[in-house]
């Protein structure tokens, strides 16, 4: 993507909310993450055409499409929250003890993707955007059974606002 032209990047997920003011169907628009994710997509040998072998991370979300975007969602009053996302593994949700950890160790929502993307488009120095949907909660006294079916569903909360979101983004210059 970088080559064919591509400077900047947005990504989105699903997620579980572990920060208490979180809702379900809440948008939150990350601001920073925490890798726990077993292996390293820059594992291995370097390939020094996409980038440098150790990546600095001081700004993995890209300040300025941060601002941007919160501007877009103050002007179309769309509710957005601002914070850390954490990546596991998967492909089992967490347990009660693992969200509280996931909490305790600083980050508002948890899920299984995004990380590596975005490592990998630091790697070779892409801008990137990321949208948490927060789909089901991490919170004590609100964990329920949580599926794949009952996240997508949730996750169709957020639509509307994200696809206005990422619309407006898009197309202001
Ligand atoms: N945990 C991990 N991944 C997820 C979750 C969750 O609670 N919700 C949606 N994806």
């Amino acid at each position: 993507m970088k080559y064919l032209g591509i400077e900047n990047l947005i990504v989105s997920n699903a997620s579980g909310g572990v920060n208490s003011n979180f809702d379900v169907g809440d948008i939150m628009l990350i601001n920073d993450h925490i890798n726990m994710m077993p292996e390293h997509p820059l594992r291995g040998e370097n390939d020094d055409r996409f980038g440098d072998r150790f990546v600095d991370m001081h700004e993995p979300y890209d300040l300025k499409m941060l601002a941007k975007m919160e501007s877009i969602a103050k002007k179309n009053k769309i509710k957005i929250h601002k914070g850390v996302y954490l990546a596991l593994q998967g492909p089992t949700f967490e347990t009660p003890a693992e969200y509280r950890m996931v909490r305790i160790i600083g980050a508002d929502a948890v899920g299984m993707s995004t990380v590596p993307e975005v490592i990998v488009a630091k790697h070779m120095k892409m801008k990137c955007l990321g949208i948490s949907i927060i789909t089901d909660l991490g919170i004590e006294g609100h964990i329920e059974e949580v599926s794949h079916k009952a996240v997508q569903n949730a996750a169709k909360l957020a639509e509307k606002g994200v696809c206005k979101l990422v619309e407006e983004f898009v197309f202001q210059n």
